[in-house]
């Protein structure tokens, strides 16, 4: 599709939205501004069990690019000595099948919710080394020790976290020295594109239904900003007309 008549569609679809949810919407929109529990539960719900399984097959071509630039940083790795890993904003763990033999994985999430799921997801690769979940804010990781992990990964977390300047500093902290983060992202259209503003249009309703996830943040400038040693960053530009909102996207490795 031409790329005005998509922005004009989007700008359709948006104003379809506003409308919708103040006017017959409106107890829907009230009850999800007024309860954090409820726009947690009913975002920990759609996402693990109707967004990532219907878009997995494209998602998992993301994610196994992105373990494969950790396999490829980890040169000859003596396997015989486990990898210390902490995925940080695990949801229900749709990662797990790409890691690599002999890790040790800790999990952190800011919810609770996901973990039912999680436990289900984990028993199935038991490849990995589950060791503990960690129910904190990224931006905040009490209890987790300094200089305590070779890899920290996390996908799909900036888009929604408070303060991703706030985690890149955790990150680096509990990293060992010369530890990588791996990490994948949705992010915003370049500026002066008609699709930040569109995205932001969107920002609002889509950050109340889906449990403060932003269309529009410029997440590689925060992780070049974040005082790595090295960042590897890539960045991909999805096509077609269902993922128009969600079409930037980057993912990378950053070194202590
Ligand atoms: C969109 S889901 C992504 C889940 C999974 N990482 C994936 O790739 O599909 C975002 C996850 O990050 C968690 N999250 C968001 N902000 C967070 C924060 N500040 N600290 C820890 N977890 C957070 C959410 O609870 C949710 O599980």
């Amino acid at each position: 599709m031409d790329g005005r008549i998509l922005s004009l569609f989007y700008i359709c679809i948006g104003f379809i939205w506003w409308f919708s949810m103040f006017t017959f919407g409106l107890p829907v929109t009230i009850l999800f501004i007024l309860s954090k529990n409820i726009r947690s539960v009913f975002f920990s719900w759609v996402y693990a069990t109707i967004i990532e399984p219907i878009q997995r097959k494209k998602l998992d071509v993301t994610r196994k690019k992105l373990f494969q630039i950790l396999e490829d940083s980890l040169g000859n790795r003596d396997n015989s000595v486990p990898l210390e890993v902490l995925e940080i904003g695990v949801g229900h763990g749709p990662n797990l099948k790409f890691y690599p033999e002999n890790c040790n994985l800790t999990v952190l999430d800011k919810h609770k919710f996901f973990e039912k799921e999680f436990s289900k997801n984990k028993k199935k690769y038991p490849h990995v080394s589950y060791q503990k979940t960690v129910i904190q804010p990224a931006e905040c990781m009490r209890g987790v020790d300094d200089n305590s992990f070779d890899v920290v990964v996390s996908t799909f977390l900036h888009c929604s976290c408070d303060d991703s300047v706030a985690v890149l500093q955790e990150v680096k902290r509990v990293l060992k020295p010369e530890g990588k983060y791996l990490f994948s992202d949705h992010t915003g259209f370049p500026e002066g594109d008609i699709g930040l503003y569109i995205q932001r249009f969107f920002n609002p309703l889509w950050s109340l239904f889906f449990d403060g996830c932003h269309l529009d943040r410029n997440v590689s400038r925060k992780i070049k900003e974040a005082g790595f040693s090295d960042v590897q960053l890539q960045k991909h530009v999805s096509r077609g007309f269902k993922m128009y909102l969600l079409r930037h996207h980057i993912l990378g490795i950053a070194t202590k």
